[in-house]
């Protein structure tokens, strides 16, 4: 792999370029081509927003299909991606219908990375009961925390994913002093056969591998996509992985930048030379965008070769000058770890037999999702355990009963040669250590543990209920690796 340092021509970190010109106002919510669009929500009462979904089947044609019409599904119409923002304290409301095409399809929507009431965190047969077809379901909360957070449907995702069904959430209210602009990327692959049609969404031999790769990359829709931003300017940029399988590392290419938020938690700001990020994850970066008429490659450093993600092309007169200073964004108050007391708790991550053998001999058919929204065959597996095949009334048992308040320490324990973000549900966790490398300190819902890692994170058990406890490559949850964890 080619590493982000060999790439950097000067460390240009915080040394903004210096140009005459003027002071930042406003921000530009203009909107671009294939971006993902605001959901219009109607206000229905003070601080209170609103939002019909009406999840169904639209015949779309991104820029990066070529030409090509494929079947996404979205939810809702004239909409790829929706985006939906609101501000810290207020209520979100929203009511949706599935009319998705698929007879038996049921569908929830999981709100990913929001410490929200167990109730409202959307997985069926766990959290609630999936909603069918012709039937509408709704969910009403207050985000605790600001962030760059996402939502998507929790059963047979893969295919929902593959097919576009996911979008992003934004609470506002961390800035202490506004960037310049905001940018929102969302990177997602798709699964185009040569005839222009869905390929499998999934397959055996992807699903006992990394996961099934996509075959046209996009990042909003379109390859490569230039962005016009203006000058010497401080942006914020809220990148999202949202691929189902691809990890990615992100670094900009000779540029002052720094990540200010992981996974939606401001931390001090941190020169960014580059992240590597598995599916769910996000990072939000401070940006200072080039001289006019230039441009600031993002690339992903984990592909073959350097892949350019997004350019970013200055417009307009300078909005900056001096040195580039990154302000911190406000940290949401959060429990704190107390590791003199906390409970150690081992997790392992490793292969069954079956998965490890189909990954050797590569086989390739389609695995079929049963009715509790897994593969019928398990190829992954958390403390031995693949999650139960057999029905849904039966959920076995949770991996760990915790206290709400109590400080429980997770090894997580990586025994195969593939990379899994490992993602918990209405929580955060607190990197601690790695066996492999310097990880920062930062707050998650999302951690990528790499091939024979080991990390420690720590966690302060929140509401109670049963929260979900999954690798997202979502191949490797539907096919095992996934349990919950009860709060008492
Ligand atoms: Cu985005 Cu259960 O996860
Ligand atoms: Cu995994």
């Amino acid at each position: 792999m080619v590493t982000r340092r060999d790439l950097i021509a000067g460390a240009a970190a915080f040394s903004g370029s210096a140009a005459a010109g003027f002071l930042a106002v406003g921000r530009r919510v203009k909107a671009r081509a294939a971006d993902p669009q605001e959901v219009i929500a109607r206000p229905i009462a003070e601080g209170v927003k609103a939002v019909t979904f009406d999840l169904a089947e639209r015949p779309t044609a991104l820029p990066c299909f070529d030409g090509k019409t494929l079947p996404l599904w979205t939810f809702e119409s004239g909409t790829t991606f929706p985006i939906v923002r609101m501000k810290l304290g207020e209520r979100f409301d929203t009511v949706f219908k599935n009319n998705l095409p698929m007879a038996g399809e049921v569908a929830s929507i999981h709100w990913h990375g929001l410490r929200i009431p167990n109730d409202q965190d959307g997985v069926p047969y766990m959290t609630q009961q999936p909603i069918a077809v012709g039937s509408e379901g709704r969910y009403s909360f207050v985000p605790p925390d600001t962030g760059s957070f996402f939502f998507h449907t929790h059963c047979n995702s893969t295919e929902h994913f593959g097919r576009g069904l996911i979008g992003v959430l934004i609470v506002e209210g961390d800035e202490i002093s506004p960037p310049d602009d905001e940018v929102v990327l969302l990177m997602k692959d798709w699964r185009i056969g040569p005839d222009g049609a869905f390929l499998p969404f999934t397959t055996d031999e992807g699903a006992a591998k990394g996961g099934t790769p996509g075959t046209v990359r996009s990042v909003n829709g379109e390859r490569s996509p230039v962005i016009t931003v203006p000058s010497s300017a401080d942006i914020r940029i809220r990148f999202y992985n949202l691929d189902p399988m691809r990890i990615s590392e992100i670094g900009f290419e000779n540029a002052g930048a720094a990540i200010i938020a992981v996974d939606g938690n401001g931390i001090p700001p941190m020169p960014f030379e580059s992240w590597r990020m598995g599916t769910g994850m996000r990072l939000d970066v401070l940006l200072r965008t080039a001289a006019p008429g230039e441009s600031v490659k993002l690339f992903d450093y984990f592909s073959k070769e350097p892949y350019v993600l997004a350019e970013f092309k200055s417009e307009g007169p300078p909005k900056r000058t001096g040195p580039f200073e990154p302000t911190p964004l406000k940290v949401m108050p959060f429990a704190k770890l107390d590791e003199t007391s906390a409970q150690r708790m081992p997790f392992e991550f490793s292969a069954t037999p079956t998965g490890a053998s189909i990954a050797a001999a590569g086989t390739v058919s389609d695995i079929q999702i049963g009715p509790l929204c897994l593969s019928k065959r398990t190829f992954w597996a958390i403390n031995k355990q693949a999650w139960p095949g057999h029905d849904h009334k039966d959920l076995g048992p949770p991996f760990a009963v915790l206290k709400s308040g109590n400080s429980y320490i997770f090894e997580l324990k990586n025994t195969t040669p593939r990379s899994h973000p490992i993602h918990i549900h209405g929580h955060t966790f607190e990197v601690l250590s790695s066996s492999l490398r310097h990880h920062p300190r930062v707050r998650c819902d999302t951690v990528l543990l790499l091939p024979n890692e080991r990390i420690e994170v720590g966690l302060v058990a929140g509401e109670p209920g049963k929260w979900m406890f999954h690798c997202h490559i979502l191949e490797h949850q539907e096919a095992g690796m996934m349990g919950y964890i009860e709060v008492v």
